[in-house]
């Protein structure tokens, strides 16, 4: 297959992956993903941007079949999915010059096994002129590894973004129009990669805020020809400001949870509190953590299995604090039989989550009255905590 000309000179020569259901062995794909590489020519020189992983090397090297000389291959991340081709990008270009930040350096060399002596740092700000191209490195950690960066490619204003502004999605077509049409796709991801970055994603999208920006070219997903559009949604994922929303994780064992979190549930809604319940055992965790981008609370409800909590609900309660959301508030409800430490072990698991601890209810059993009025009473001072921060405003 040729190159795929996204503006004079400039190709995309990536891979959709159709089939991929996981990555990370976590992380739930239900539109598969793509690993995007990109060719850059200049009079003089030619480098590409990233390779791809490596089960899909066939696809760029059906591209390169014709391309006999690159000059420079950049890689802007670590992680295999963009980095996992390179060994054998050296091997068909053995004369290519391998560049990177400085923090990749020593973790493409623990990563990827390279001699160091193969790769060329270069630093924040730095250019690299290819003959009427000219690309900009910008420095952009965290988004996702701390070694990330980022290209700019000055005459045609493209960015290269790597993961940030990605979407897990396959297709056929490179572009997308504005972030609107994938905006589901792009927030599961920054849910999913970028959320536990979060400030740092503010601080990056300063960063490049005076850019003239044209084309944002992600390494995931679509080409953006509205880039303003993904860079207001992530502005508003990434700020301070909740949501006027709670979040529920929740399982059932014999039905007594699940009553808690029906009446719950209908107690806020009924004070005007949007509520996003999980049922934790069948629940797809990229849904959950995009309603957490954004949700002002999290209720964790689970019943207590041989002293603590089902691994289900205390999952969802790990899983949380590794996304470490901008959640303000949280809560434990559930059940037990005869005893346990169920809410002593959910408060312990979510250390990263910096958020005030409202009441707790916990049922012996089946939820009583008292229960009911406690439930209640929770959704109450979650109302009046949102009403607090304003967030009944709009
Ligand atoms: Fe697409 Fe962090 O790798």
């Amino acid at each position: 297959m040729k190159p795929r000309e996204i503006v004079p000179d400039v190709y995309y020569v990536g891979a959709p992956d159709f089939d991929r259901r996981l990555f990370d062995a976590l992380i739930p794909l239900p539109d598969g993903t793509s690993y995007n590489s990109y060719l850059v020519r200049g009079r003089d020189k030619t480098a590409l941007i990233e390779s791809v992983e490596p089960e899909k090397i066939n696809v760029l090297e059906g591209y390169l079949k014709d391309v006999p000389k690159v000059d420079y291959l950049i890689s802007n991340h670590t992680e295999q999915d963009h980095s996992g081709g390179i060994p054998w990008v050296l091997g068909r270009y053995p004369g290519i010059e391998l560049l990177s930040s400085e923090p990749a350096k020593p973790m493409l060399v623990d990563h990827l096994g390279l001699s160091a002596a193969r790769i060329r740092t270069v630093a924040d700000g730095e250019r690299l002129d290819l003959g009427g191209k000219t690309l900009h490195f910008i420095y952009t950690p965290w988004v996702h590894w701390p070694e990330t960066m980022s290209t700019y490619l000055e005459e045609d204003q493209i960015l290269f973004s790597c993961d940030w502004f990605g979407a897990h999605i396959a297709q056929t077509g490179l572009f997308v129009d504005g972030a609107d049409c994938i905006l589901a796709e792009a927030k599961r991801y920054y849910a999913e990669i970028m959320m536990p970055f979060r400030k740092i994603v503010q601080k990056n999208l300063d960063k490049i805020k005076d850019l003239e920006i044209r084309l944002i070219a992600p390494s995931h997903g679509p080409i953006y020809r509205d880039p303003q559009s993904i860079i207001r949604a992530y502005r508003a994922w990434a700020d301070d400001r909740p949501a006027n929303s709670v979040v529920i994780p929740w399982v059932t064992m014999h039905g007594s949870t699940a009553l808690m979190v029906e009446r719950l549930a209908a107690a806020l809604v009924e004070r005007g509190v949007t509520v996003y319940p999980f049922n934790m055992a069948t629940a797809d965790i990229g849904q959950l953590a995009m309603a957490l981008v954004d949700a002002a609370t999290i209720v964790v409800a689970a019943p207590t299995v041989h002293v603590g909590p089902h691994p289900m609900a205390y999952n969802a309660v790990v899983l949380a604090n590794a996304l470490r959301p901008k959640v303000r508030f949280a809560s434990i409800i559930g059940s037990y039989g005869w005893g346990g430490k169920m809410v002593d072990m959910v408060k312990a698991a979510m250390p990263n989550l910096k958020v005030e601890l409202l009441p707790t209810v916990i049922a012996k059993g089946l939820p009583k009255t008292a229960d009911f009025e406690a439930l209640d009473a929770l959704a109450g001072t979650i109302a009046a905590k949102h009403m607090e921060l304003g967030l009944f405003s709009g």
